[in-house]
């Protein structure tokens, strides 16, 4: 049996256009890396995650290909069942892993995947129960925290809130603290989360992942610009901006960047937007810690560090956290 609950979202298409306004309008200009996924932006992720230089996706797909039965014996420990609540389940490749895995065990639980594409989520309750049979599932098509709510109202068992693909990266350190306070405070003491961060690595390594050399990464941002053209009506010529990376190995932060290859101005929701050769526009931050960072995360944000999964090359870690 599947349900689908939909979440009324305030205006999604008004929201984009108000983000795109300011952060466009803004100094230094900046745009949301949320709004990288249409349907376009998608299939580029999705290139993205098969190329040669971004090995993220390889790294935490080892990890759950191979430390299942662990993370199943941390579950043991919730003797009546539990939810499972995966937060931007997208498709959902490595926890298929653990959900197979606590399906063979016969665990009781039941798994809410929350994600802001009602496409996915639709996916998700398609083929899932045709790979997993029995599996009791019940997408959520939300944003985040809004999703974790709703999951909440329709149960009151204990649960596991997964987030994985190295997200937690996708915010600034001090952003991405915030979170973290604000998902324990949709949790209860005993709850755990299982959270993926990229570590710190050879400063090459990180900067080719986000600067492969067929230009996928490049095409990713520039299909925002595209994407506003479409949605909003815009006339970006995206020929005229470029794709700059940049990875700081002191400060972790690798960042993304379209910048303006002449004096230009583009038209945008009947405004004028002023680009000055060179200037540029902030795209995306992919932060990178080390395990010490990330257990100091987990103490300020009121979790207990359970256990670090590390790939074999120890890239990166899903950490197991519990409430406290
Ligand atoms: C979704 N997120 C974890 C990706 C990352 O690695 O920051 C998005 C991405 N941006 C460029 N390449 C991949």
């Amino acid at each position: 049996m599947s349900t689908i609950i939909t979440q009324e979202i305030a205006d999604t298409e008004n929201s984009f256009k108000q983000d795109v306004l300011k952060g466009l309008s803004s100094d230094p200009k900046h745009l949301d890396s949320k709004y990288f996924y249409d349907a376009q932006g998608d299939k580029l992720f999705q290139q993205i995650m098969t190329s040669p230089e971004y090995y993220l996706t390889d790294s935490e797909m080892e990890i759950f290909s191979s430390r299942c039965r662990e993370m199943l014996s941390l579950v043991k420990r919730f003797q009546e069942g539990f939810d499972l609540i995966e937060l931007g389940a997208g498709d959902a490749l490595k926890s298929t892993e653990l959900l197979r895995c606590l399906s063979n065990a016969h665990i009781d639980f039941r798994y809410f995947p929350i994600d802001i594409s009602a496409n996915i989520i639709q996916m998700l309750e398609r083929e899932l129960p045709q790979k997993i049979p029995g599996i009791r599932i019940e997408g959520i098509d939300a944003e985040y925290f809004a999703g974790l709510k709703l999951a909440s109202q329709r149960s009151t068992r204990p649960r596991l809130v997964l987030f994985l693909g190295g997200n937690i990266g996708n915010m600034p350190p001090d952003v991405a603290g915030q979170f973290l306070l604000k998902l324990r405070q949709h949790l209860h003491t005993g709850d755990m989360a299982l959270i993926g961060f990229d570590l710190k690595k050879n400063p090459w390594t990180i900067f080719r992942a986000y600067n492969d050399a067929d230009g996928l990464t490049k095409e990713f941002n520039l299909n925002l610009l595209r994407r506003i053209n479409r949605e909003l009506g815009a006339n970006f010529d995206a020929e005229q901006f470029e794709h700059y990376e940049s990875y700081d190995p002191a400060s972790g932060a690798c960042n993304s960047y379209l910048i303006s290859l002449c004096n230009q101005h583009v038209d945008l929701c009947g405004q004028q937007i002023t680009f000055e050769e060179n200037e540029y526009i902030f795209m995306e931050t992919s932060h990178k810690y080390t395990p010490v960072q990330i257990d100091k995360l987990a103490d300020q944000s009121g979790f207990q560090t359970i256990r670090h999964l590390f790939d074999r090359k120890q890239w990166f870690t899903d950490v197991i956290w519990e409430s406290i």
